[in-house]
């Protein structure tokens, strides 16, 4: 095949460096924001590392209760007594009604425990002086707010499919990938990226598709990583990597030795990718219910017989 296009190693050293320079600042940046995520969904759940449950209490909610109750029964606990802690919750429950609110006793409470911190002064924390502060935070949690994801959600398509616009356009010069590899490669982000915003909102609505969150922003990685690291290795590396050293003859191709190695499960050289994606996923699916029918099923059946 002739190729029209230069390939990443035949690229001018300036490009080559102005290439590279880009890549290596979006991979940083890459790391900030995964670390960001870390320290904001991932404290969500008040225990450190992501998990499904960050994303729901990020986006659906924490729905078993008001933001006052929570801190009060969390970083909050030790600036009231149980008994004091216990009052504000009951009116709170009660649907934090101002006009009992100096009845119950609880403005005093509040006047004397949490005031001194919770003021005009204070910046960034609510005032509690005013009652109407005070009420905000004795609403259900539900979550990120519409208008904060439209927020987000815009943010996230304008700069995320600029970030792959230009890391797609690196990567489409590179010669070691097939050209449907390289199609998919480039064409993922964008699919994941959708799914990413998607997910966001459908999460909104119901817990269930919080997993569909950390699927795509696995997918949105991985085939970053991919073409990231198949531009650095072919503008620098070239020889190295792609070139049998013995021989001095190109190395074969990487799809070809990974079909090579899933041929015992059904892949096929000749067949496109996603007709092998079938076929292997059906073999695979085939496998394990043979493991299940075989030795999974009776190896459990024979340790429930044995109990007494
Ligand atoms: C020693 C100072 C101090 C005292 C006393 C104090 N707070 Fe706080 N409060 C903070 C700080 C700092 C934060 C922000 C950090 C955090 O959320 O843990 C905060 C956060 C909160 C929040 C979360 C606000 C939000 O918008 O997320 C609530 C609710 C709250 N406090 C309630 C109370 C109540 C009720 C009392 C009285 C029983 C109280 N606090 C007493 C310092 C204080």
């Amino acid at each position: 095949m002739t190729q029209k296009y230069i390939p990443l190693k035949d690229h001018e050293t300036p490009i080559k460096v102005l290439f590279t320079g880009y890549l290596c600042a979006v991979a940083v940046g890459y790391f900030f924001a995964l670390v960001q995520i870390l320290f904001t969904h991932g404290m969500a759940d008040g225990k450190f590392g992501l998990s499904i449950d960050d994303i729901v209490y990020s986006y659906y909610g924490n729905r078993s209760g008001t933001v006052l109750e929570k801190k009060l029964n969390g970083s909050m606990k030790q600036n009231a007594s149980d008994k004091e802690r216990f009052e504000i919750m009951q009116w709170v429950r009660d649907g934090a009604d101002i006009k009992t609110y100096e009845s119950t006793g609880v403005k005093k409470i509040i006047d004397e425990r949490c005031v001194m911190c919770h003021n005009k002064e204070a910046g960034t924390i609510p005032d509690f002086s005013d009652v109407e502060v005070l009420k905000t935070v004795t609403t259900q949690d539900e979550g990120a707010t519409f208008a904060s994801l439209t927020r987000v959600s815009h943010i996230h398509l304008f700069g995320i499919s600029f970030i792959f616009m230009f890391v797609g356009i690196i990567f489409s010069f590179a010669q070691s990938p097939t050209m449907q590899y390289k199609c998919i490669a480039i064409g993922m982000p964008y699919a994941f990226l959708l799914v990413d915003i998607l997910s966001w909102w459908l999460t909104k609505l119901s817990p269930m598709f919080a997993i569909l969150v950390i699927l795509a922003g696995m997918g949105m990685g991985v085939s970053f990583m991919f073409m990231w690291a198949i531009s650095i290795l072919e503008m620098w590396f070239y020889p190295k990597v792609f070139i049998n050293q013995s021989s001095g003859e190109p190395r074969r191709q990487l799809s070809e030795v990974v079909l090579e190695k899933l041929a015992p499960f059904g892949g096929d050289k000749n067949l496109s990718f996603l007709a092998n994606v079938f076929t292997i996923s059906k073999s695979l699916f085939a496998f394990a219910m043979k493991l299940w029918q075989n030795n999974i099923l009776p190896f459990v059946k024979d340790k429930l017989d044995k109990k007494p």
